[in-house]
């Protein structure tokens, strides 16, 4: 299969001379595998990644600077890319952010491979659930598998809350799911979604659920949409208002709620033998440069922060806590989510976000062009970027652990 696509790749003109330099990419590749073959004998190595993923911790590391063999594609060339997270299209200079690898202190990760993620998710559907840092990985795992395709044997297709991404000649799907909090609230409109008074309702999940109960691997997130210190909880549904009760709760302790009402589901509901299960954590901003001796925010910066084990003051570990003791409780009843454990090494890289440079919904106002930190995105990840390294952290457990 892998052959073919090959073949077919090479007669398809413009993609040809990007084909022949991820050919020269490879052998780079190979050569630097050689190098720290002879470097570090003793390591676990590439390759054998069951093994790897039980000894090495993946998470923690360093990033190292590698303009060889990142980005793993050009932003121009991804066919589904978003202006959301396409800085270098909305005018971004300094591309170094796209050439960053995540070296783990004990192993090597996993080179991306589409093809081999492709051959397991064949006949089968991954499905990512969450907010829009969640979406951006699902672009980001889109336009990693996206040149490896011909454009006939790959289609996108939206329908309310479920986008869909379909390499047919795999039968392989890679969908991404709104529900910003998970549960219901009343941001679960997947275009208008921005409102004041956030309201969830923290006992029901089914509305959403069911679109992706049988899907056979599930990547969630949910940790943005809840950074205020309270919310609004309603007892009761949203369409029958008159019976409705709200009630102010502490964010933390409707936080935990919603994951449990989440995690009951998947206990009930999930076939344990199929479905895969992680849950990506907290994807750091970088509102506050005071934190790493910086300017306003994420503006201008242009390279990750060094002093290891930096965390920002905008992460909120408690909510960390929260999600692992969920994880915990739903592993002694039989179900195992992996968590892909993003949050300290992506806290890193300050200079990751879109920043000024991506499409503006809104004319800018006078005074925001006078001071471009004041509307710059430093929650978002550019592609390619950071979330392609979240992607090959996803993809060594998928491909490689079984
Ligand atoms: C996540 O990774 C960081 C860095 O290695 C580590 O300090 C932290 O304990 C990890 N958390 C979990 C839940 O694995
Ligand atoms: C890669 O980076 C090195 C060091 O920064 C630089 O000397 C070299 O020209 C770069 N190579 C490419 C292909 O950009
Ligand atoms: C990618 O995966 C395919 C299918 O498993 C395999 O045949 C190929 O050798 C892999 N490529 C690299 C560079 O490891
Ligand atoms: C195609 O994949 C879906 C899962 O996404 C599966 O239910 C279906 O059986 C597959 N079709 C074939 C012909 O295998
Ligand atoms: C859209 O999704 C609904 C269920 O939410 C389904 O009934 C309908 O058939 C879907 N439409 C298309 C065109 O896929
Ligand atoms: C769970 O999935 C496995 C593997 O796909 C299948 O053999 C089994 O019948 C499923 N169980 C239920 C209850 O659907």
């Amino acid at each position: 299969m892998a052959k073919k696509h090959q073949i077919v790749l090479g007669t398809w003109g413009s993609v040809r001379s990007s084909f022949r330099s991820l050919v020269a990419l490879l052998i780079t590749g190979l050569i630097i595998t050689a190098v720290y073959l002879t470097q570090d004998s003793g390591r676990v190595l590439e390759g054998r990644t069951n093994e790897l993923l039980s000894k090495c911790n993946l998470f923690s590391g360093k990033w190292v600077f590698d303009n060889q063999t990142y980005p793993l594609y050009k932003e121009q060339q991804c066919t589904f890319m978003s202006d959301q997270l396409a800085c270098e299209k909305f005018g971004r200079n300094d591309l170094s952010y796209q050439k960053w690898r995540w070296q783990p202190h004990q192993c090597n990760l996993p080179r991306f491979n589409a093809t081999a993620l492709l051959e397991r998710l064949r006949n089968r559907r991954l499905v990512f659930v969450g907010d829009s840092l969640n979406r951006g990985q699902w672009v980001s795992m889109v336009c990693l598998v996206d040149s490896w395709i011909p454009p006939k044997l790959k289609s996108m297709h939206s329908n309310g809350s479920l986008i869909t991404f379909k390499a047919t000649e795999f039968n392989a799907s890679i969908e991404f799911y709104w529900a910003p909090l998970l549960v219901e609230s009343n941001s679960d409109d997947p275009v208008n979604h921005r409102l004041p008074d956030r309201i969830v309702r923290v006992r029901a999940i089914e509305k959403h659920a069911r679109h992706w109960t049988d899907a056979d691997i599930l990547v969630f997130d949910s940790y943005l949409w809840w950074r205020r210190p309270r919310m609004k909880v309603l007892w009761g549904s949203f369409e029958s208002p008159e019976n409705a009760i709200y009630k102010e709760v502490e964010m933390l302790r409707v936080y935990e709620m919603a994951l449990r009402t989440w995690s009951d589901w998947l206990e009930v509901h999930v076939n344990r033998t199929k479905t895969r299960l992680f849950f990506v954590s907290m994807s750091p901003t970088h509102e506050r440069g005071e934190n790493w001796g910086g300017g306003e925010n994420c503006y201008k910066e242009t390279g990750p922060v060094v002093e290891e084990g930096y965390w920002g003051s905008d992460s909120d570990p408690k909510m960390m806590r929260v999600v692992e003791t969920v994880l915990d409780e739903l592993k002694t009843r039989g179900v195992n989510v992996q968590m892909l454990n993003i949050t300290q090494l992506s806290e890193y890289r300050k200079e990751g976000h879109p920043s000024i440079y991506r499409k503006q919904w809104e004319p800018l106002t006078e005074e925001q062009i006078a001071k471009p930190s004041t509307y710059a995105d430093c929650i978002h990840w550019c592609l390619p970027g950071v979330p392609d390294v979240w992607n090959e952290l996803l993809s060594a457990f998928i491909v490689h652990d079984q």
